[in-house]
């Protein structure tokens, strides 16, 4: 990628001049000098700053009386907002990248080895550090509301998404609208964000596929605008929980067997002993047996002996059952499991040792105790896994679903449209560990060790080298499948800047990056930072 590094001189923190004489007329578009006056503009380019919101549409002046090129761009309020939010200072320099003929992106270079923005805010002493409050005010300044998803066409203009969502703009209950809350994974991506990308380079009956599909979200996204669709992912359970969210289903059936499963755990482990025998004639061996042990220290290390008593039960039932929605009654009991382990209300995500005795609880400020039962979290999902399917039914479409359970690297693509995904990220998240429990109740196959990015790896640098290697060897199979001019919409936070690389080591067109703050308000993991979404074209 082209690119240009300039000085900044007090003229920039003083009235926004970014002096880019050194950039040369030859390194932007030709026809982008304009008059003196915005009354006669050239032909805008657009510069995305890092860190803000806003993109910056400009062309270049020139002189009243010569003619010249003034080197300035004409729009230069930006720069003063650039300047006080990366902490700059006059002689320090920043970069600026082509990133196609039309776009460009302006960065701070490494000054001095004082490492990232972050890093050089911190260690500030006298001046005075942009706070957080006020980035984020800058960011909710735009000039447009959020982008609504259903709003979207082929045609909206990129630099007319504003996809900075607070949450009265877009609640809680829509993001994790029907089938999207079926059980809970960390490292998901919004419905509406797919919806929008969806809409902008798809059409129904054409096929988007996901390589890394985790949770289904794209799946069950392009199901719903009529979209096929085809997923990969390396972790077993992954794939188990997004069939059970973008299956069909025969919705009478599906309650029948889901109620009937409830209400035989309810009958063995929910009443009196002699109550249950007028219900349950004879309990089989077998599941006595079963309640009282299984060989398992997982699972007996990590739930009270009630709840792992009623958690085994069910999975005695289903077992045993001959049960056509088995998938399904799977996952109700992960999400049961899930809740009932032996952990602290504040992390739920990864938690470390099992929490036996009473505790502090930060998220409900006073003293907790853990959880000692199971079946209130398996009748309680058990309801709500029937009402959010029934919901995803009422909108679902029979455009074709396709999820196999494979490594990426290694699969053979068929013919596809374009893509939608958002890959692991390096040395972030154990995709396999976070659903621990699941692998230990349902005795899934576990593939860890084909994870590319796991947390467990760290993010040295050989480690990066190898996850820039291994999303490579992914797209590059995905290209073979596609068309030229077809799209890839990669969304990552992209905090060790992989993703330029990738995309040169692939050799796609960078069409544009869009960034969006994300705000998580929640768990262990609650804070923000920008999310970057590519997106790219096959040449
Ligand atoms: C960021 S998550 C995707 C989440 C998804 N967009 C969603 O909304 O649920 C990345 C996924 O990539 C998967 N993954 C990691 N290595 C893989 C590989 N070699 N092949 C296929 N999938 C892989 C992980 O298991 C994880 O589910």
């Amino acid at each position: 990628m082209d690119s240009r590094v300039i000085k900044l001189t007090t003229a920039a923190h003083k009235h926004g001049n970014l002096n880019i004489r050194t950039c040369g007329l030859g390194f932007f578009p030709k026809g982008i000098l304009g008059g003196s006056t915005k009354a006669k503009l050239g032909n805008e380019i657009t510069v995305k700053a890092e860190g803000l919101p806003d993109y910056i549409k400009t062309d270049i002046p020139t002189d009243r009386n010569t003619g010249r090129p003034r080197w300035i761009f004409r729009r230069r309020s930006w720069v003063k907002k650039f300047v006080r939010y990366h902490n700059l200072k006059p002689n320090e320099s920043v970069r600026i990248k082509r990133i196609n003929e039309k776009t460009y992106e302006v960065i701070p270079e490494n000054n001095n080895g004082q490492g990232s923005t972050k890093q050089r805010l911190r260690k500030t002493t006298g001046t005075r550090q942009v706070t957080s409050e006020e980035r984020r005010v800058e960011i909710y300044q735009k000039h447009f509301d959020p982008t609504k998803a259903s709003d979207v066409t082929h045609d909206t203009p990129l630099e007319r998404l504003n996809l900075n969502w607070r949450e009265k703009d877009l609640r809680e209950k829509e993001r994790t609208k029907h089938v999207h809350r079926l059980h809970p994974y960390l490292g998901k991506y919004i419905p509406q964000l797919v919806e929008i990308f969806l809409r902008k380079y798809f059409t129904p009956g054409q096929t988007v596929l996901d390589p890394f599909v985790g949770s289904g979200t794209t799946s069950v996204q392009a199901n719903e605008l009529g979209i096929n669709s085809i997923g990969y992912d390396v972790s077993a359970f992954n794939i188990l929980l997004a069939r059970v969210k973008a299956g069909k289903y025969d919705l009478i059936k599906a309650r029948k067997e889901v109620l009937d499963v409830l209400n035989k755990v309810r009958l063995a482990t929910q009443i009196d002993k002699r109550q249950a025998k007028l219900f349950v004639e004879d309990l089989p061996d077998e599941l006595k047996e079963l309640l009282s042990e299984t060989d398992s220290e997982y699972l007996k290390e990590w739930f009270a002996p009630r709840a792992l008593r009623e958690l085994l039960t069910y999975r005695y039932f289903i077992k045993i059952g001959t049960y056509y929605y088995l998938d399904l009654l799977k996952v109700i009991l992960s999400r049961s499991a899930r809740s009932a382990r032996l952990t602290t209300h504040f992390d739920l995500d990864f938690p470390k040792n099992p929490q036996r005795g009473p505790y502090w609880c930060y998220k409900h400020s006073r003293t907790c105790s853990p959880i000692k039962e199971a079946f209130k979290f398996l009748r309680r999902y058990s309801l709500d896994t029937l009402m959010r399917i029934e919901e995803f039914a009422r909108v679902r479409t029979d455009a074709s679903v396709e999820l196999y359970h494979a490594d990426s690297r290694k699969v053979r693509i068929p013919p596809i449209d374009g893509v939608m995904t958002s890959p692991p990220y390096v040395g972030l998240i154990d995709y396999h560990d976070q659903h621990a429990y699941s692998y230990h109740l349902l005795g899934l196959p576990r593939n860890c060790h084909n994870e590319i990015g796991p947390a467990s790896k760290g993010r040295s640098e050989e480690a990066k080298r190898q996850y820039k290697h291994d999303i490579a060897a992914v797209f590059h199979r995905v290209l073979d499948a596609m068309k030229s001019g077809g799209h890839l919409v990669v969304v990552a936070h992209d905090r060790a800047n992989l993703y330029s690389d990738i995309a040169n080591s692939i050799g796609v067109e960078v069409e544009d990056i869009v960034r969006r703050h994300v705000n998580r308000r929640t768990g262990r993991r609650a804070g923000s930072f920008f999310e970057s979404v590519y997106i790219w074209r096959k040449r």
